[in-house]
């Protein structure tokens, strides 16, 4: 994977899939800014891949909030010279598992302004630097609930079609600037967001496996080969495009 010496940024990567793919870019010689709206998380993450011989730094960030996303931004072309690689992943679910009629307020909002809101002022941030510098590459992490339905999971899946409809107009617009932009959508993956659904009864995890044709959950790290490769010179070609990471699911 060709991604030696690019300074890439990831957000939400204290944990999950986020950390898995910070790990991975660190292993194979990016710059890499472990973004974290929980530092103590991030840190521990850019200290993993430090002492495996990587280079790496934490930074607190909450995406909801467009100065800080201005700053982590700033502050990593300061240090590095350059922002080759954005991936946006920081992401959360709603606290509650109801039926549209019942979706509470609090999580529509909450979820709304980290996953969709933050991606878009990430999003911003990013590309007016790579407009500045003539190149780029963006990778957001969407979700299956981002091409398909899921019940009881409204802001969800709402913000997850957004960042997929985010992801292929903005590829549009920036095709003939030399940035790429294009999403991942895990389906459901080992991670803490994923044992906060789990938690809601004993079978759950049973029950949703049944719908996963390889039988399994898929891992952070197996999310994190694909959003490497997007952001890598091996895909140069592809752009607003989603690849699926499902075991299956999706068929
Ligand atoms: N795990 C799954 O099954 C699954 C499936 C599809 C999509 N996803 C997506 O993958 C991404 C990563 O999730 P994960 O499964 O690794 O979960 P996770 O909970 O392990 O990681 C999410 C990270 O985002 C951080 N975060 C939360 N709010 C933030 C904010 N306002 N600013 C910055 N960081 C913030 C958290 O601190 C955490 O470290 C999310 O966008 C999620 O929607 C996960």
């Amino acid at each position: 994977m060709n991604v030696k010496d690019k300074v890439v940024i990831i957000t939400g990567a204290g944990s999950g899939i986020g950390a898995a793919t910070a790990k991975l870019f660190g292993t194979h010689g990016a710059k890499v800014v472990v973004s974290d709206i929980n530092i103590g998380n991030a840190t521990k993450v850019a200290e993993e891949i430090n002492l495996q011989g990587g280079i790496a730094s934490a930074v607190k960030t909450d995406v909801t909030k467009y100065e800080e996303v201005k700053s982590l931004v700033a502050d990593t072309v300061n240090k590095h010279g350059s922002l080759d690689v954005m991936v946006n992943n920081a992401g959360i679910g709603g606290k509650h598992q109801a039926k549209t009629a019942d979706h509470t307020d609090d999580d529509w909002h909450n979820v709304i302004a980290v996953n969709q809101t933050g991606v878009f002022y990430c999003m911003k941030v990013a590309i007016k630097q790579m407009l500045i510098q003539g190149k780029g590459n963006i990778v957001n992490v969407a979700s299956l609930a981002g091409i398909k339905a899921s019940g009881n999971n409204l802001s969800y899946s709402a913000s997850k079609f957004a960042v997929v409809g985010m992801t292929k107009s903005a590829a549009l617009e920036y095709g003939r600037k030399n940035i790429r932009i294009n999403a991942v959508c895990p389906g459901f993956t080992h991670s803490a967001l994923l044992e906060q659904l789990l938690s809601v009864s004993p079978d759950m995890g049973d029950k949703l496996k049944r719908f996963i044709p390889m039988g399994r959950f898929g891992e952070a790290d197996e999310i994190a080969e694909a959003i490497c490769w997007l952001a890598s010179e091996n895909s140069k070609f592809i752009t607003g495009e989603t690849i699926t990471l499902d075991g299956g699911t999706s068929l």
